[in-house]
């Protein structure tokens, strides 16, 4: 006991001397993520109803790689004991997972409650909590009932402030064992790509328009969620906040040009969702390039939906702490004025963009420059005041054919690095950073083929085994030694 403290002690005045940048804080946690689409499967057993996702994949022809769905996906609808085990065996803090809206209430609607699903989620939260893990729940993780937006009650019909509430206050007064709560994960793919791009669920393509309504209605949904629970649960501890994709941005030159639309992007593609909960209203950026499009492609009033005062302060403030998850970093540069017959996103932004070249990717060609991430959350900072950091994702793939995956121990390390020189140098409070993902799963349009996990899954395989990559062993080692070494990462 004595030595352990000892031993404590040490570290933290290692920290704290800035002897090193090699140890981790007792104040950050390590965790790791998964959502329920992506590996519950199980998607019509025990009163499931569809979700948007289920009818997606089920589209002929598919829109996924090989066809592939989530029906079956790790199984862990049936082996989730087995997952939380492997989880604290790597020794983190956090576990986080998604609710299946469809599995609680297969209609979407809450006069139709599934009391098998809510049971589901309480055997999974207590199974964490057993093993002394935080169980971080994520209550919407892109899988919308489908019968919801059958009838046309989706991310486009402010309608569905109301039903997201009903759904989220049975959710949250299920488990009050939950230690932090996420409303909706990456708002960003929720509005760009289901209904801008439309190359997610439910497919709808509207740039430009649409999407704009999307982000609109997400944040009043956010907003309401918050309140509910601020109000209606004053003794829950859990806190709660919006978890937002942030990539970071590069000029491709010093000219003034591209260095402005760098500085758009990351308000078109992070501001957007961050800006109206952390300041109020939209990036002032956002609202004036689509106010200019408006007028020039002959709209009698912006695309962007108006938020009122009330509007305004309905929705700053809700959150507790900043959220992120951060991929990849990307090349910007300005592109000329686009054409005034044509409604895009993309001319609404006006920026071209490439990932930034580095010779190690993942098989999805996410290239790896993890000094982004130091950059992404020190803008978080400037941006929006010191407000605690909970990294809520970070991953990287492989293509399933080898369990060696130096890369992404290497990945890993180079991102915790930063993040560890964030807090040291930078003075940035992360409490926390979640790794995409504990195990292989559905990895949306990519189906199997992309590989985030550090338990390896042959999906070819009735039995789903997880196998251990070598990063598992890196992770054990991680948690349990608090130690890296990072003098080649910064
Ligand atoms: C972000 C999403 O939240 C997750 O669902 C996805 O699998 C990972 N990124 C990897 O693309």
């Amino acid at each position: 006991m004595t030595w352990i403290i000892f031993s404590k002690i040490f570290i933290c005045i290692l920290f704290t001397s800035g002897v090193s940048s090699k140890y981790f804080p007792p104040s950050i946690d390590f965790g790791v993520a998964t959502s329920a689409y992506q590996i519950e499967g199980a998607w019509n057993v025990d009163g499931r109803g569809e979700s948007i996702w289920d009818n997606f994949t089920h589209t002929i022809p598919s829109p996924i790689a090989n066809g592939d769905t989530g029906d079956v996906a790790c199984d862990s609808y049936d082996k989730y004991e087995e997952d939380v085990r492997l989880i604290a065996a790597l020794g983190v803090k956090y576990y986080r997972f998604s609710i299946s809206w469809s599995r609680v209430l297969p209609t979407g609607y809450s006069n139709d409650i599934n009391l098998k699903g809510l049971e589901y989620y309480k055997n999974l939260t207590l199974q964490i909590k057993k093993f002394g893990m935080i169980p971080v729940v994520t209550l919407y993780h892109w899988d919308l009932p489908q019968r919801l937006r059958e009838d046309g009650i989706d991310w486009i019909n402010i309608d569905l402030v109301q039903h997201f509430v009903n759904y989220s206050r049975i959710v949250i007064e299920h488990l009050p064992e939950v230690g932090i709560w996420l409303t909706i994960n990456e708002p960003k793919q929720v509005c760009h790509y289901s209904y801008g791009n439309g190359r997610f669920a439910p497919g709808i393509k509207s740039s430009g328009l649409l999407e704009y309504q999307c982000a609109y209605v997400l944040l009043k949904t956010h907003a309401a969620v918050y309140h509910m629970y601020k109000e209606e649960f004053p003794n829950y501890e859990a806190k709660m906040a919006i978890a937002p994709d942030c990539q970071w941005v590069k000029p491709l030159t010093d000219k003034p040009a591209d260095i402005a639309a760098a500085y758009r992007q990351l308000e078109f593609w992070c501001g957007l969702y961050y800006q109206p909960i952390f300041s109020g209203d939209w990036p002032y950026e956002v609202k004036t390039r689509i106010a200019l499009r408006s007028i020039m492609e002959h709209y009698n009033q912006s695309r962007l939906p108006q938020f009122d005062q009330q509007e305004i302060e309905y929705i700053r403030g809700t959150s507790d702490f900043i959220a992120v998850n951060h991929y990849v970093t990307l090349l910007v540069s300005d592109v000329d004025e686009g054409p005034d017959d044509v409604t895009s996103f993309e001319n609404d932004m006006r920026t071209n963009w490439t990932f930034y070249p580095s010779v190690n990717q993942g098989a999805n060609g996410f290239t790896v420059n993890p000094w982004g991430i130091r950059k992404v959350i020190n803008w978080l900072h400037e941006q929006y005041g010191k407000q605690d950091i909970l990294i809520t994702e970070v991953g990287i793939s492989d293509n399933g054919t080898s369990l060696n995956d130096d890369f992404r121990i290497s990945f890993y390390t180079g991102m915790y690095c930063n993040i560890l020189e964030a807090v040291e140098t930078d003075n940035i409070n992360v409490f926390g950073v979640i790794a995409w993902s504990y195990i292989d799963n559905f990895e949306w349009l990519d189906g199997y083929t992309m590989h985030f996990g550090m338990y390896h899954i042959d999906f070819s395989d009735a039995d789903r085994k997880r196998v251990p990559k070598k990063s598992v062993e890196f992770f054990q080692n991680l948690t349990t030694k608090r130690y890296l070494n990072c003098e080649d990462e910064l």
